[in-house]
């Protein structure tokens, strides 16, 4: 029989031993976006800007690394949990200047497998039971289970849409430093900034990283600044790491992944920069977590690193981003929705609330319960064959009124195929209203 679902919680078939009730609280068993919109439920010729991965290769200079170290004896074997030491060489090496400091790779690199197991390590060496943890939304929800599974409590911080503006920028997504202020407790532990942001595309400001810095040192906080689209800043504007703001360094761990570095999603290499003090406990996590992270392809990371300014390989990558970007933000520009110029990141967010979807149209049961997010999404992959994920997804039920309003496209994608998706917009102008 095929799995039953309900709205909002994906039916799982239940033996004998009752699973454990984690998986509820982290949402990990519902029936999330990725499920309700992932190709099997689209229509089979849909364009697919939904998941943020890529379908270009990576490099073939990067791959091709990877190629010569699966050649190698030792490419194939057990990396150091730590990472293999060329990595963690050339990850001092590239980061070093940005931190404004000499990264020790034996003390302050962490390599993981992906960014998103580099933060489960720290949440599993930094929180104790109902120690909480402040997330901005719209969150990456990916979080919420990583600090549900290890007994954190997150608390959610929304950042505010100016939606008064016709041609908002991810800039006009602000926070409310009060509803900050407020949100700490005696059990906040951490503070969870993701900058450049998925998926409002916002580059915090140094103003706003620094009163971020201010409340952490006030109330004694760790701060995870998960920076994995570092790389993809347009515009020239200022990415600014908080860890190296004053008085940071000690309680910021930095986070990065290669898959958005160097367009390999699926190489799951990612890296965590930080004191020893956040370091070694993280590393203590990681190790009975993972034991250690795939060898070969940390060696191809590391080419990738040590060529990536000879080659000039982030700014042309940039340039490229910025072209498809373009694409993308030109064909909003000719339906005439509103969207968010995004100033980072590969996601664009549009506003649906002209959008008028006809009375009757039909939408699975799925959606019952989802926010009108949900059956745009729906109503779009179907109708003019684009598919994008609902935003609301990515709040708690009390602020999912204010990502409602959203849904998100991904420009990590060729242009050809950024340039059909454009065309099939424009069908939605006869909805607009
Ligand atoms: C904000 C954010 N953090 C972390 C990750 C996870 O990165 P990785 O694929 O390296 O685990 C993603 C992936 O989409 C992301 O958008």
């Amino acid at each position: 029989m095929p799995p039953q679902t309900t709205s909002a919680q994906a039916t799982v078939e239940r033996g004998p031993v009752p699973f454990s009730s984690r998986l509820l609280d982290g949402r990990a068993l519902a029936l999330d976006v990725w499920s309700i919109f992932n190709a099997a439920n689209l229509p089979p010729d849909c364009i697919n800007l939904g998941q943020g991965y890529m379908n270009f290769s990576p490099p073939k200079w990067v791959s091709d690394a990877a190629d010569d170290a699966l050649r190698t004896v030792s490419g194939n074997q057990y990396a150091h949990p730590r990472g293999v030491v060329r990595l963690r060489q050339a990850i001092s090496q590239f980061f070093s200047e940005q931190f404004r400091r000499e990264l020790d790779p034996e003390k302050e690199i962490l390599v993981t497998s992906g960014a998103n197991e580099g933060q489960y390590s720290v949440f599993v060496a930094f929180l104790e039971p109902g120690d909480e943890v402040i997330l901005f939304e719209p969150y990456f929800d990916q979080y919420l289970a990583c600090i549900t599974f290890n007994g954190g409590k997150p608390v959610y911080v929304p950042l505010h849409p100016n939606t008064i503006k016709d041609r908002m920028t991810a800039h006009d997504w602000t926070v409310d430093f009060d509803e900050l202020r407020h949100a700490i407790t005696p059990r906040t532990k951490m503070i969870l900034l993701n900058t450049p942001h998925n998926p409002v595309g916002k580059v915090f400001t140094r103003d706003e990283l620094e009163k971020i810095a201010a409340l952490a040192k006030e109330f004694n906080l760790l701060v995870m600044a998960d920076e994995v689209y570092d790389c993809l800043v347009y515009d020239n504007h200022e990415h600014v790491r908080i860890g190296t703001l004053p008085g940071m360094w000690e309680r910021t761990v930095t986070v990065a992944s290669a898959g958005k570095a160097f367009s390999a999603t699926g190489w799951r290499v990612g890296w965590l920069i930080g004191p020893a003090s956040i370091i070694r406990p993280s590393l203590a996590a990681c190790t009975r977590i993972v034991f250690s992270s795939n060898s070969p392809l940390q060696l191809a990371v590391a080419v990738g690193l040590e060529q990536a300014r000879a080659r000039s390989y982030f700014e042309t990558q940039v340039s490229e981003y910025e072209e498809r970007r373009s694409v993308l933000c030109d064909a909003l520009d000719r339906l005439g929705a509103p969207y968010t110029l995004p100033q980072g990141s590969y996601f664009v967010l549009l506003d649906i609330s002209k959008l008028r979807i006809p009375e009757e149209y039909p939408f699975p049961d799925m959606l019952q319960g989802r926010g009108r997010d949900f059956r745009a999404c729906w109503f779009m992959a179907y109708e003019i064959g684009v598919s994008a994920i609902p935003v609301s997804e990515f709040y708690c039920d009390e602020h999912c009124g204010i990502g409602e309003r959203f849904v998100r496209f991904a420009f990590c994608k060729d242009l050809e195929t950024l340039r059909s998706a454009g065309e099939r917009i424009q069908k939605l102008k006869s909805y607009l209203v």
